[in-house]
């Protein structure tokens, strides 16, 4: 049996609270895509885990895997293996042979690339960690993988292809002067010393294989994807995106198991009671604005319901866990839930961050969106298309604070009716239902109603 954990939204809606909590009955917790740019917040016993790379597995002890459709720093999971170890949690963390290493050089291309686009208001924005020329150069055949560290000939032959290219890149198209992170001496030491520890604690593994064997043997695994759907270089607003598919057919190309074996499973989208962004790009229910990724959007201009989106931004922590950024907030956004649903197939739904809307007299869904004229219940393909969207908005009476451990303790039907009705009509317009309810950051903090892997 797997569940494969997907972003319905715009990334950091839960995933990692959910994946620990529901990791209690697997033996494997595996991430198909993405690097460090995630950032999964795991609270346990007053104890806050913001894991990067490391899957949220980990703070259970189970075995956790990085599948080859990652992109892996292994000087950030090296620094967050160690951290980890000093807070008492020892994880037993494999990386596929087959996933990219991402080197010095691409966070360098990254932040350049992002500046380049800056002064033509189209930079996305980025978490800075190389992710999207880390991708290119898989897709461009020219990457290097983690199996490459452990042998040191292959290493040192794709470092003198890849690295003068990279660096007449820089100096030549850029005008930007390069440094150590193009040294091909020093990247050689560097990452042949990572290979070696990768080596000597018997990390990597080839992950299919492995996975594979595990399921062939009964035991359960947990996909925990990273980002969102809107954030999909195919499904999302691109090009306002990561580089890979955090969408349920990522878990296929991004671990080496087939789709019948994805498919046989469940495919829980987890959401947020409302929308949260970190990075630039449309989006139609947005709440005021932040400088620097709202389009069009500076410090003098009046914004509507600014004090809103500052309301719910505290109340939610709505701060990037990677950057620190404050995220954009807006309200539920169907048409994107709609288009979610379709592309990933969910089996299942998480709604979270109930108990941040608590307090407001009216709670609103963008329900739709107005194009030229007409009526849409879903997405346009084109990001300047969705950018010309006017949402309409359906209104629900708020709910009260509320002692939510108690709620959560008590169960699905110790909600306020009010929050009820607003689950149910976003289970009826999916048709979707829904399996659990955050009320809160902690493990213990989210009503289960259906737990796949019990
Ligand atoms: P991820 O990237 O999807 O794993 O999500 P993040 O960890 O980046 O962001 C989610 C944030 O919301 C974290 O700080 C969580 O602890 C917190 N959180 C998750 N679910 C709830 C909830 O139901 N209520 C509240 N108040 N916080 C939640
Ligand atoms: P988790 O897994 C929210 C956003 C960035 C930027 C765009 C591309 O915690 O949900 P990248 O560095 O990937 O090239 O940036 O995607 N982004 C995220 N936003 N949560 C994330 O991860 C994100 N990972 C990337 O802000 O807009
Ligand atoms: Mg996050």
């Amino acid at each position: 049996m797997t569940v494969t954990i997907v972003g319905a939204q715009l990334g950091d809606e839960g995933k990692g609270g959910m994946a620990d909590r529901w990791s209690e009955s697997a033996s494997v917790v595996c991430r198909y895509q993405g690097g460090d740019n995630a950032g999964h917040t795991v609270v346990h016993d007053g104890e806050e885990y913001k894991l990067s790379l490391v899957p949220s597995g980990a703070i259970r002890g189970k075995t956790n895997v990085l599948g080859n459709g990652c992109v892996v720093n292994p000087e950030t999971l090296f620094e967050e293996l160690d951290a980890l170890q000093k807070r008492g949690v020892d994880p037993d963390v494999r990386v596929a042979r087959r996933a990219h290493v991402i080197f010095p050089y691409h966070r360098v291309l990254d932040g350049i690339e992002e500046d380049v686009k800056s002064e033509s208001d189209f930079d996305v924005a980025t978490t800075g960690r190389g992710i999207g020329p880390t991708y290119e150069d898989k897709a461009g055949r020219r990457g290097i993988r983690i199996g490459d560290l452990l042998d040191t000939d292959v290493l040192r032959e794709r470092l003198e292809y890849v690295v003068p290219q990279k660096r007449a890149l820089a100096e030549e198209v850029f005008g930007v002067e390069t440094g150590e992170a193009f040294d091909i001496d020093a990247l050689y030491d560097q990452y042949a010393a990572f290979g070696e520890r990768l080596a000597e604690e018997n990390m990597t593994v080839d992950a299919g294989t492995f996975l594979a064997d595990r399921i062939d043997e009964g035991e359960d695994v947990l996909f925990e994807g990273a980002q969102g759907t809107i954030l999909d270089i195919d499904h999302g607003n691109y090009p306002y995106v990561t580089s890979s598919n955090p969408t349920a057919g990522g878990t296929c190309t991004g671990t080496g198991l087939g789709p019948g074996i994805v498919g046989d499973g469940e495919i829980v989208g987890i959401a947020k009671a409302y929308l949260s962004r970190v990075g630039t790009g449309p989006l139609p229910t947005e709440l005021g604005g932040v400088v620097g990724q709202t389009p069009d959007y500076d410090e003098d201009t009046e914004r509507g319901d600014e004090a809103l989106a500052t309301e719910l931004r505290e109340a939610g922590g709505e701060y990037g866990t990677v950057t620190g950024r404050p995220r954009r907030i807006g309200w539920l956004d169907m048409p994107m839930l709609r288009h979610s649903t379709r592309a990933n197939g969910f089996t299942g739904l998480v709604v979270n961050h109930i108990d941040t809307l608590a307090g407001l007299d009216e709670v609103r869904v963008g329900h739709a969106y107005t194009l030229d004229g007409e009526e849409r219940l879903t997405l346009p393909a084109t990001t300047e298309r969705w950018a010309d969207c006017e949402a309409s908005f359906r209104s629900f009476d708020g709910w009260d604070d509320a002692d939510w451990d108690a709620i959560a303790d008590e169960g699905y039907d110790a909600l306020p009716e009010n929050a009820r009705a607003y689950l149910d009509y976003i289970s009826d317009e999916l048709d979707v239902p829904i399996y659990a309810v955050g009320v809160g950051p902690g493990r213990e903090q989210t009503i289960v109603r259906e737990d796949p892997l019990a």
